[in-house]
């Protein structure tokens, strides 16, 4: 039921929502007026239903060596630990000379899918023998990536059961693609529909498997250890939590979701769409049909060895990749200029990521260093202000047991005694 300040809500302007959601729900003029601080008028064009900017703390990365460059690397993310995390990973690889990225081949895949096919080998054999001509067609639909040097390079079948899937290969360059993909999948979609075909579906795949950065690594033993533990040890732990991740998918998603950490706050300050990141590299994680951990570590003579290979489809121009300012300012910072370049960055970071997490789980545990940033979290959430922040984290951290209720517990009692 829409209620009635919700009637024609998306006809309004922009200052008309935010009152009218102020009153709605009873939000008061300092909540009406956050509305307003916070929200970029340009913004109202790109979505429905805009009232607002949500904002998500950025931080950097310094110093992230990959392929001998030391790269500045923006991260927009609200968890307390992962920024911290993500320089500790790139510090101990940078001490043993930073990551190495590969990226054999950069293409999107556009699926155009048939449906009922009775004789798949026949098909199969009438779209190979267009091919040519079926490329020809795609690249018609967007012939400025053409003129760029890219466009529709190659054609897969895949059969599927009653399904057929025609896969086209696309070099969208250094932009995401995504539009240009589903044009051109599209265009050739109605080719085949003109010709008899019974096409069900035709869209770009998150799985970008033509697509992928391999991601390698060293770190000696040295920079691994602890004052409790020398480096080989720790590195013999990290490797069996390594292999853990390949066995259970109840560890590797906890193991992806680490490196992921540090991927989607990289890529979401890059302005390029992350659940296209995140649906590729968890699909990606299943690709043999058991669900398993991105990034893999083994013990060398020298010290640890380092491995992730995931896709990467990010872009550097086009869609809403430089629409926020933010976005933009974060080319400046991190003084990217290709995709493939942001693409190897972002998954260096997410092996510098993996690498923190699993150091301190085969050490002291993630807690300890955990919960010291997340204090500063909590004692915002139960109200302090930021002067209030270190004496109650503080307080917190001479605690057993600490939750939202203990928290606001100490901060009364500081106020009081003041
Ligand atoms: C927390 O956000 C991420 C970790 O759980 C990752 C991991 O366990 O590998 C620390």
């Amino acid at each position: 039921m829409t209620e009635e300040w919700q009637r024609g809500f998306y006809r309004r302007s922009l200052a008309q929502r935010q009152t009218l959601l102020a009153h709605g729900r009873d939000l008061g003029p300092l909540g009406e007026a956050q509305l307003q601080i916070n929200a970029t008028p340009e913004h109202d064009l790109v979505i429905e239903n805009y009232v607002t900017d949500y904002r998500v703390p950025e931080g950097l990365v310094l110093g992230l060596v990959v392929n001998g460059q030391p790269y500045t690397v923006p991260m927009a993310t609200e968890e307390p630990s992962v920024i911290a995390a993500a320089s500790n990973g790139a510090k101990r690889v940078a001490q043993s000379g930073g990551f190495t990225a590969v990226i054999q081949e950069r293409q999107m895949i556009g699926q155009v899918v048939l449906q009922n096919v009775t004789d798949p080998d026949h098909v199969i054999t009438d779209l190979l023998m267009h091919k040519a001509e079926l490329l020809q067609l795609a690249n018609a639909a967007r012939p400025s990536m053409q003129k760029r040097g890219g466009g529709a390079v190659d054609l897969q079948i895949r059969p599927l059961g009653s399904f057929v899937s025609v896969d086209l290969l696309i070099d969208v360059q250094d932009a995401m693609g995504a539009n240009s993909v589903n044009t051109m999948a599209e265009a050739v979609a109605a080719h085949l529909r003109e010709n008899g075909y019974d096409v069900l579906t035709a869209i770009l795949s998150n799985l970008a498997d033509h697509s992928l950065v391999t991601v390698t690594c060293q770190v000696a033993f040295a920079d691994l250890a602890t004052a409790a533990l020398d480096g080989e040890t720790v590195a013999q732990r990290i490797s069996a939590l390594s292999n853990l991740a390949q066995v259970d998918p109840y560890r590797a998603a906890t193991h992806n979701k680490g490196i992921m950490n540090g991927i989607d706050a990289a890529v979401l300050a890059s302005g390029n769409d992350w659940r296209a990141i995140e649906s590729g590299a968890h699909a990606y994680a299943a690709k043999d049909g058991h669900y398993r951990g991105l990034a893999v570590w083994t013990v060398g003579a020298e010290g640890l060895m380092g491995m992730l290979e995931l896709p990467m489809p990010v872009g550097t121009v086009g869609g809403s990749i430089k629409l926020t300012p933010q976005s933009k300012l974060n080319y400046q910072i991190s003084r990217i200029q290709s995709a493939k370049e942001l693409a190897q960055v972002i998954a260096s970071l997410g092996l510098a990521q993996n690498l923190a997490a699993l150091r301190a789980l085969a050490t002291t545990g993630i807690q300890a260093g955990h919960m010291k940033l997340q204090y500063r979290s909590l004692a915002l959430s139960v109200g302090a202000t930021p002067a209030e922040v270190p004496t109650l984290v503080a307080r917190l951290a001479t605690e057993n047991h600490v939750d939202a209720a203990k928290a606001t517990a100490l901060l009364r009692e500081m106020r009081e005694n003041e």
